[in-house]
Formats: structure tokens, sequence, C-alpha cells
């Protein structure tokens, strides 16, 4: 697919959308209602292609190419010429609905529309087009020059050719693709839901304090970054909506419930680095950190949210969201897992992970413990998720 990308809403995700198009030699035009966000982004996008030079990533020549493919513009018209237009405004449904009934009166009947949108579904977004067969999810990550997945989603009425020429086109753009079914969260924001809820948990019940809880995670399981650093960093207010509309989502199914000690953080305004205080200080006079280093207490904490992460995988797969090695792609391309929790239960055996859930669940009795029926049947018959 060649031609001209339309992206609309040049905040934080449009801008980083629009560079990565203008980059993969497309003409773009980014929009905005708001002309002052429109600079900005000219502006930010400007700073980070010449961040690009300096570290040698590109040429000075380049630059000059990617900036005369971007354009930007306050007005729905100048994206008549588009043979896709990605929506990345606000996460609000009358109002994507509004835009998109108005954009479907400026493209072609040809030209491919798409939301970013993290938490709406696109059956309910599409649900206002005329021609919803030529509307789907592409869902990238922040920040979007940077990370390499991005989630392409049909939604129930999506033709299949489309769906098909978008991973391609996508792909081209030197991004990692993965198709996903239209499930709340689709596959990244579903599957690393444990990873901060166990953790929450884990600390709600004193087990360990925060920065224990990160040292296992980081220095026993090798994930980048710890729970409690990690959500310091995307930001309670952030982090807590996202666990809230998951749980809402799946009908209130306890192993996506939020958790209070998140809410109160959030409450109290520790929204973590952002506002200079989260689960950690920021502040220059903060007191050193109280790490446990006990590889006992650790290897457990460990081991109880890496078989909750496996167990939200596998549910994935037996729901037939995406297959295991999409998943594992996603969890490793757009979170930086150390592993794909499904090559990662295939290392440790199925069997492994069933029966420390089985031991959750006969402790807790809680449904959040329950093991997945895939993860028994392949524990059962001594397979594997991935071949
Ligand atoms: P943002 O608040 O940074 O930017 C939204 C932009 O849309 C603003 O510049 C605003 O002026 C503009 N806008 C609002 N209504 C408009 C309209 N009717 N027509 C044209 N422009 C309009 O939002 P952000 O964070 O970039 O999110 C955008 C979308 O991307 C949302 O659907 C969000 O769920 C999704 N998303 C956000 C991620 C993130 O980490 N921020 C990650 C992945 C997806």
């Amino acid at each position: 697919m060649k031609g001209q990308i339309g992206v609309i809403g040049a905040g934080t995700m449009g801008a980083g959308i629009a560079q990565v198009a203008a980059q993969a030699g497309h003409k773009v035009v980014l929009s905005d209602t708001n002309p002052e966000q429109l600079l900005k982004a000219e502006k930010q996008i400007n700073a980070s292609l010449e961040k690009l030079v300096e570290k040698a990533k590109i040429s000075a020549e380049a630059t000059q190419q990617i900036k005369a493919n971007l354009s930007y513009s306050k007005h729905l018209s100048d994206h008549q010429a588009a043979i896709l237009v990605i929506e990345a405004i606000v996460e609000n449904l009358t109002i994507k609905h509004e835009l998109f009934k108005q954009l479907e009166q400026v493209v072609s009947n040809q030209c491919v529309l798409a939301s970013n949108t993290s938490s709406l579904s696109i059956a309910s977004i599409g649900a206002c087009l005329q021609r919803p067969q030529r509307f789907l999810g592409i869902h990238f990550f922040n920040p979007a020059t940077l990370m390499p997945l991005v989630e392409v989603i049909p939604g129930v009425a999506t033709e299949q050719e489309v769906t098909g020429n978008i991973d391609n086109l996508i792909t081209s753009w030197n991004k990692t693709v993965v198709v996903c079914k239209d499930t709340p969260g689709f596959i990244v924001n579903r599957v690393a839901r444990p990873f901060y809820g166990e953790a929450l948990r884990i600390y709600e019940e004193g087990v360990a304090n925060f920065e224990t809880i990160d040292w296992a995670m980081t220095q026993i399981g090798g994930f980048k970054m710890g729970p409690f650093t990690l959500m310091d960093y995307i930001g309670n207010d952030i982090n807590y909506t996202v666990t809230e509309t998951v749980f809402a989502a799946f009908y209130y199914d306890p192993r996506f419930k939020p958790s209070f000690t998140q809410k109160r953080h959030m409450e109290a305004g520790f929204l973590g680095r952002k506002s200079g205080r989260g689960f950690y200080s920021y502040a220059e006079n903060a007191s050193p950190l109280q790490t446990t280093e006990d590889p006992q207490l650790g290897q457990a904490i460990f081991e109880r949210i890496l078989v909750l992460l496996i167990n939200e995988a596998c549910d994935a797969v037996f729901m037939q969201v995406a297959s295991p090695t999409a998943i594992d792609l996603a969890m490793t391309k757009g979170v930086n897992y150390p592993k794909g929790l499904l090559a990662w239960a295939d290392e440790l055996g199925a069997k492994w992970v069933l029966d420390r859930l089985e031991k959750l669940f006969a402790e807790y009795g809680e449904d959040r413990y329950r093991p997945n029926p895939l993860l028994r049947k392949v524990a059962r018959e001594g397979s594997k998720f991935i071949s």
C-alpha cells in the first residue's frame, strides 16, 4: 500500500505515529482541532529527528525528506487523498463517533479507517460507520517511535483483506505486528495485568515491601523494571484506570480486580515519577530503599507473579485472542518481558506452573488463581505451547 497517511489527534500518540509513517516514506497529514497542539507536535517531531541525526541513526538529508513528508492541518478535509487514516484523539466513544462520521464524508470508499484506542472496542467505534468493513484497530505503544510492537485488531465487521493489507503495511514501517481479537485490553493490556495486580496483592498481604518485590522481579526474574517502579513510571492514575476498565469489561472477573493500595496512591496524588512521588519518592532527599534480599522469599514472589502471568497468557490463547507466538511477541516487544510467557512455560514445564497455581487456588479458594483449562491440558499431555 503506497500513498498518503492521515493521523488525527496530534497528542502523545498521534505525533509519534505520524513520525513513524513519515520515516517510512509516506506523505503524512497530521491534524488536530487545537492549533497549539499541532505546533507542539511539529516541535516534538523535529527535536526527535535531530536526536536521530545526533545518534547517527539517520542522515541530515533523510531528515529533510521526512520533514517534507509531513504537513500539519486543522482541517479534516486535508485527509481527502488518504489511503489510511489513524485516529488518536481523546478516549471518548461519542467524540470518536462524531469524528468518524465526518471523516467518512471526506475520504474515498477505499480509504482504510483505524483507531489507536486502548480501551474501547473496535466494534463499538466502527458501528457509526456506513462502511465498517474498512475499519479496524491499529494500537501503537508509547512512545510510538521507539516501541516496536503494534497490535492490529479487526472488529466483527472488518474485511479479512483489510486486516491483511494493514498487517503488511505496518510491518513495512519496521514494526512487529500481532493480529488479535477485539477483546478487552487486546493482548498486552490484558496479559500484563497480574504483573501489577499480583505484586500489589503480595504487598497488601504483608509478604514483602515494594522494594523487595521489585528486587525479586528484576534480580531473580530478569524483568527490566519491577512492578512498582513500572507503575510509578506509567503513572498510578493511568495504570489504575486500565485495570479498572479491563476489570469492568470482563464482567468483573476477579482475576482483574483492581487494588485499594493503588487506588489510594492515586487518590492521594501519588501518581509516580510525574508527581514526584508514587510508591517511591523521587525527591532528592528520599530515604534509601529498604530491600530484604532473601533469595527464598524473592523466588517465591517471582514464581507467584510469573505463574499468574503465564495463566493469563494461556487464557488469551484458549479464548483465541491470538496465537501463542503472537502473544509471546507482544509481551517481549510491547512490554520488554525477558522471555515470551508461553515459551517460559514450556521451559519450566506446564505441570510445574499448574502445580503452583493449584497450590495458590487451594490456599485462597479465590477464582483469581483458577488454572486455565489449556494449561491443564498441556500439563496432562506433557506437550508444549510453542512447537
Ligand atoms: P492526548 O490527549 O495526548 O492527545 C489527544 C489529541 O487529540 C489532543 O491533541 C486533542 O487536541 C486532539 N483532539 C481531541 N478531539 C479531537 C477531534 N475531535 N479532532 C481532532 N483532534 C482532536 O492523547 P493520547 O495519549 O495521545 O491518546 C490518544 C489515543 O491513543 C487514545 O485513544 C488513547 O486511548 C490511545 N493510546 C494512548 C496511549 C498512551 O500511552 N498515551 C497508548 C496507546 C493508545
